[in-house]
């Protein structure tokens, strides 16, 4: 991603993915900033069609700095792009880019009760290692399900 994609970043952050995520007040106008500055942290990959439009977004950072063979996934879908398999695809694509870097283990997390990503991440190959409760950055609470995918030659050890 690069500062000219901001206004169109921030334009795909409808209501629906604001209250999934528990995104403060202020928090789309503070990310279009940061994109405008090139001051997002992690590895973001925009999902475009092949007329440009952004379809999504796919993310990853490390969770915790003292690991560095794991990361975290995250990403959204345009509400007019929902249920056609983008996501599927791309967390699919960015899942074997993230092994290929070296990265052994990515994780991913979503609430308990959202069937879409729980259904997608299983598809994927992840399997659930944790339930937990979840601070979201509003500091909404949250019953959230941990999700882990290992590198495919390493599975087991
Ligand atoms: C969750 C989210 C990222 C999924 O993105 P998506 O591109 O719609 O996901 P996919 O299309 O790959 O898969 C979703 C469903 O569409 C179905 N689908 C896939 N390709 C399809 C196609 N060509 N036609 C119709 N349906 C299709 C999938 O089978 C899946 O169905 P299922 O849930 O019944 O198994 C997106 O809905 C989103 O951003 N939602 C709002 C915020 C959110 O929930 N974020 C996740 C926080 S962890």
């Amino acid at each position: 991603m690069v500062p000219a994609d901001a206004d169109a970043y921030a334009d795909l952050i409808d209501d629906t993915i604001i209250r999934i995520n528990g995104f403060p007040e202020h928090y789309v106008y503070d990310v279009r900033l940061a994109v405008e500055r090139g001051q997002l942290v992690g590895e973001r990959v925009l999902v475009t069609l092949g007329d440009g439009r952004l379809v999504g977004t796919i993310q990853t950072y490390t969770r915790n700095q003292m690991i560095h063979d794991s990361c975290e996934l995250g990403f959204s879908v345009g509400s007019e792009y929902r249920g056609r398999g983008y996501a599927s695809e791309a967390v699919d694509g960015f899942v074997s880019h993230l092994h290929a870097c070296g990265y052994r283990v990515v994780e991913a997390s979503t609430a308990v009760d959202n069937d879409v990503v729980r259904r997608l991440l299983t598809r994927a190959g992840f399997v659930v290692v944790d339930e937990y409760r979840r601070t979201l950055l509003n500091g909404v609470e949250i019953d959230a399900v941990r999700f882990r995918h290992v590198q495919p030659d390493q599975v087991g050890e």
